[in-house]
């Protein structure tokens, strides 16, 4: 079991008269290798829910265990280091440096990861090729389109080898061709075994995962596997 959380809750303003339950008691395990989408309206608790799964938020209550390890019991030093290790993400609005190129873009979470800047450059580029963007190395945000900039993040996302990659609406932005596209980088990912955990509203886009977990009201009301075999 990779990912394992139990009861888990997410409540603002508790006791007040505004509290709003975000996670509303939410339990879920995720095997290494999955490709999981969560689906939902606006509002039903998805980028609450990828902000914990990915240690970037504390629940209000519940036990959560990355790979073996109970997180809710980590420093914040130690939640970063996890989420630099294990997890790479990808935003709706990309996250870029808008200062840097793309290579630069790309380089950054390697700083991290004790490479000299030779082989950060390496992996950078690697990346990027993965992506189709080595040709776009040194143009900045600015000069790049909206799939173009997905792309980039993307290679900033999988740069470090993380065996989980989660992802918020990547598509919401874009055209479904270049949405398209930017699902079949993800399928490729997890093809060769990375574990994919997808956020979106659009059921065209979470019927392309091999698991479907639906949020309406910070509760999980279904939890559905196999391909719906819609994709183009
Ligand atoms: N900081 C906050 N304070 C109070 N309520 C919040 C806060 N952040 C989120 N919420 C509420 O929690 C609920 C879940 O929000 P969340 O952002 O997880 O929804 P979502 O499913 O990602 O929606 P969308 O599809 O619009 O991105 C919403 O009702 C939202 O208003
Ligand atoms: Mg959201």
């Amino acid at each position: 079991m990779l990912i394992r959380i139990k009861d888990i809750y997410k409540i603002y303003n508790e006791g007040k008269e505004s509290e709003v339950r975000a996670l509303d008691g939410v339990s879920l395990e995720i095997d290494r290798g999955e490709f999981v989408a969560i689906v939902g309206q606006s509002g039903s608790g998805k980028s609450t829910m990828m902000n914990v799964l990915g240690c970037l938020d504390i629940p209000t209550y519940g036990e959560y265990w990355l790979d073996g390890t109970d997180v809710t019991e980590l420093s914040d030093r130690q939640l970063a280091r996890i989420r630099n290790k294990e997890i790479g993400f990808i935003f709706q609005g990309y996250n870029l440096i808008q200062e840097l190129d793309a290579l630069e873009n790309v380089t950054l979470p390697l700083i991290y990861q004790g490479l000299s800047i030779f082989e950060r450059e390496d992996r950078a580029m690697e990346a990027l090729e993965r992506v189709g963007m080595a040709g776009r190395a040194h143009h900045r945000p600015s000069e790049m389109s909206g799939g173009q900039q997905q792309r980039v993040a993307i290679a900033r996302a999988i740069a470090t080898h993380p065996p989980i990659i989660m992802a918020d609406e990547p598509t919401g932005a874009l055209d479904s061709k270049t949405g398209q596209h930017v699902l079949e980088i993800l399928r490729e990912l997890n093809r060769e075994g990375s574990t994919i955990i997808l956020i979106t509203h659009d059921n065209g886009i979470a019927a392309q995962a091999n698991r479907r977990v639906r949020l309406s009201d910070g509760k999980i009301v279904t939890d559905e596997r196999g391909e719906e075999g819609t994709q183009a």
